[in-house]
């Protein structure tokens, strides 16, 4: 039996074994996924078991995305540009890093029929999910992309990489189409960020890459004031889809059960 694992610290609240095990049940794939905790000295040992074949395929989440670099064989094109790896397999005897984070967040774009294309996007955080954010961004043609993180430093970093962003300091909000909370501010039900909405205005996209809970204060109070809002759970989803077909060259397709199944 094929065995996959998502790899992460802390990983309780993982719900890819969820999406993973319903999706592997309908299409009568042999396989089992499981969730496993690891602290960082562990990480080399389960990618070595990729390399001899005891697991098919992980998949990494926080803090690990950027940590298992150095001990794989190849990144994709898309996980060396966002120097992120979500999905490990092994292909022509290479352990391999991919990142379906980009796509994910792309294809959950496209779901909600939202053109990113000329428009204005202020990204907050700067952590691990944030650089594929940013390059799918950049695909999408967004005219100006602009970070901002409590530290500074870590925005400052990512221009490095990432020249044609702009960075402002945190708690300034310069006029914007599309505002993304990226930082882990919502992940408790009574954090909030320091936003002032009433100025903001109407009419603008927010979209929160938290998905549980599922409607955070920020989406709330943006819902309040007439905007757009958009949590990251079909980003999740898609995101997963991807390294499913990338492990079992399988589409499967993403139905009403599977969002609900979520919930
Ligand atoms: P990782 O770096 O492991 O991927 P993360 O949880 O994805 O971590 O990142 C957390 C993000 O939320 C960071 O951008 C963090 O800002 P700092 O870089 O300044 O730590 C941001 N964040 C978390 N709590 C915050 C808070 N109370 N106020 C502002 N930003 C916060």
């Amino acid at each position: 039996m094929k065995k996959y694992l998502v790899i992460g610290n802390p990983i309780n609240h993982s719900l890819s074994p969820k999406l993973h095990n319903y999706w592997l049940k309908k299409n009568n794939i042999e396989a089992i996924y499981e969730k496993k905790n690891l602290d960082e000295k562990d990480v080399v040992k389960i990618i070595d078991e990729v390399k001899n074949e005891k697991i098919d395929g992980i998949n990494v989440t926080k803090p690990f995305k950027k940590f298992v670099i150095p001990f794989l064989d190849k990144l994709t094109p898309i996980a060396d540009e966002a120097q992120s790896v979500n999905t490990i397999y092994k292909e022509s005897g290479m352990v391999i890093g991919h990142n379906t984070d980009v796509d994910g967040f792309q294809l959950a774009l496209k779901y909600i029929n939202y053109n990113v294309k000329n428009r204005i996007v202020i990204v907050l955080g700067a952590g691990g999910v944030v650089s594929s954010i940013i390059l799918a961004l950049k695909k999408l043609g967004a005219s100006k992309i602009i970070l901002s993180n409590r530290t500074k430093e870590k925005a400052e970093f990512l221009k490095k990489k990432y020249s044609y962003i702009e960075i402002v300091d945190w708690g300034k909000i310069p006029s914007f189409d599309m505002l993304i909370n990226a930082t882990s501010i919502g992940l408790k039900k009574s954090d909030e960020i320091n936003l002032n909405y009433k100025d903001i205005g109407s009419g603008k996209l927010f979209y929160d890459v938290i998905y549980n809970p599922n409607e955070t204060n920020f989406l709330l109070n943006a819902k309040k004031f007439g905007n757009q809002t958009e949590n990251g759970k079909m980003m999740f989803i898609y995101q997963a889809q991807q390294s499913f077909k990338i492990w079992h060259k399988t589409t499967v397709n993403i139905d009403k059960k599977i969002i609900k199944l979520l919930d």
